[in-house]
């Protein structure tokens, strides 16, 4: 859970304050202050255009075993290079760089960790990776493993900036093995991030509007209106993924790479040691999923949908693993939006009916997406010829769910908020 604490206030809407004692006012941030506070933009939402950050020459031995990342690991010389390197400098102080610098380092550890599959695991990482990774991982308030921030968030690359923002036009700067397919998973997740930015203009909209004393049902009407709108370009954009990834592949190579650690699963049920850093004391990490995306999670803060037991502490979890701009907002939005409480008072029908697309589009979005894991997870585990080398995440998400039970009832749950 995000360690906010809340300071007095009235209403309800009083000041809290985020893990760093950062204040964060009450609702009334104007979107360009959101902007700038929660690192989201109108353009591409909660994606991070980093591609021309230069880090200092002491990482470039870092990056260019990164940049090779499936050749070091076909060639299996990537444990043995990386042991040979110098982790001892300062992180970069800028926060674009400190987040080059994140990817960098959890794509060398996934490499490192699971270049034999499931077999011969070692227990920890060395030194020269580890420190460097926990103080980034630290700075950024990120945790030191591969995680959807890393991995999609601040990894793309435009070829030409005055090109459409599609498959055509985008690189992934780093990859896990697994063929062209690995680049085309990251792309699919970066275009869906880019596809729900004008949601975020809107959904700041819808609060302002159903605000108390504001009351502007026209404006809220409109605002809501996007929102089925970007959900359907998002599904539109997943729907290729078919193009450039199959499910096998998906399956036998590609997952592995985005596997946590400890919580008790093999192959290393206690956890991974960091060397030098906590006294080497093993620490447990959930594996990189798109459940640690902003957007889902803003809209459900947004719109009031609420989940239960597991699967309320999980998504929390999750946020956990999300930049600490993007679990403020969580946090900020969460607290400030008035959004289903109006619509459950209000007696405009125009209001409710807006209110209610946006639930069945989300709940749209989450039934395509389990089919999606039906197709990419449950069907290539029951091959018997599929990768045995990977059995140890065969009947869970890498977020280590078993998935389609949680799917299902986040599904519900969203579908249980209409008005
Ligand atoms: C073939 C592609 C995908 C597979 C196999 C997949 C698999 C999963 C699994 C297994 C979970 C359960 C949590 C865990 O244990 O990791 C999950 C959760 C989630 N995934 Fe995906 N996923 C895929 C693509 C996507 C995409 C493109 C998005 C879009 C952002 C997405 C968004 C989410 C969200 C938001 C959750 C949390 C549950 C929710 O809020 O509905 N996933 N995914």
């Amino acid at each position: 859970m995000p360690k906010n604490r809340r300071k007095g206030g009235k209403s309800g809407l009083g000041r809290i304050e985020n893990e760093q004692g950062v204040k964060m006012d009450s609702g009334t941030l104007s979107l360009e202050q959101i902007e700038e506070r929660f690192l989201v933009s109108r353009r591409n939402g909660f994606l991070i255009a980093c591609s021309d950050v230069k880090l200092d020459r002491c990482w470039s031995p870092f990056e260019e075993i990164a940049e090779q990342l499936t050749k070091n690991v076909e060639n299996r010389l990537i444990r043995q290079k990386i042991v040979e390197l110098n982790g001892d400098h300062d992180i970069p102080e800028d926060k674009l760089g400190q987040l080059c610098l994140h990817k960098i380092l959890t794509f060398l550890t996934s490499g490192y960790i699971w270049m034999d599959g499931e077999e011969k695991v070692p227990q920890s990482i060395p030194r020269c990776l580890a420190v460097p990774l926990t103080r980034v991982s630290d700075a950024l308030g990120l945790k030191p493993i591969l995680s959807y921030s890393s991995m999609i968030l601040a990894n793309w690359q435009l070829q030409d900036p005055n090109e459409p923002f599609d498959f055509r036009n985008l690189n992934a700067m780093y990859q896990t093995p697994g063929g062209d397919g690995a680049e085309w998973f990251i792309l699919t997740h970066v275009i869906i991030e880019q596809r729900f930015a004008p949601a975020i203009e809107a959904l700041v909209d819808a609060m302002r509007c159903s605000s108390e004393g504001r009351e502007d049902d026209v404006g809220l009407v409109k605002a809501l209106n996007i929102i089925p709108g970007v959900l359907k370009e998002m599904i539109k954009t997943f729907k290729q993924i078919k193009n450039g990834v199959n499910p096998e592949q998906f399956y036998d190579e590609l997952r592995i790479f985005y596997t946590g650690w400890g919580n008790g699963k093999a192959p290393l049920p206690d956890g991974l040691v960091y060397e030098g850093v906590d006294e080497d004391r093993p620490k447990s990490m959930k594996g990189g999923s798109a459940a640690q995306s902003t957007t889902l999670q803003i809209l459900d803060a947004a719109l009031g949908i609420t989940h239960e037991g597991e699967q309320k502490e999980f998504l929390s979890e999750m946020r956990d693993y999300m930049l600490r701009e993007h679990r403020d907002f969580c946090t900020y939005i969460s607290r400030h939006s008035n959004i289903k409480r109006y619509v459950e008072r209000t007696k405009d029908n125009e209001v409710r009916k807006a209110y209610n697309s946006c639930i069945n589009a989300v709940r749209d979005f989450r039934g395509y997406h389990m089919m999606k894991v039906n197709e990419y997870i449950r069907k290539p585990a029951s091959r018997k010829d599929r990768n045995k080398h990977v059995e140890g995440i065969k009947d869970c998400g890498t977020g280590s769910t078993p998935y389609l039970e949680f799917l299902h009832q986040v599904k519900q749950d969203t579908d249980m908020s209409k008005v």
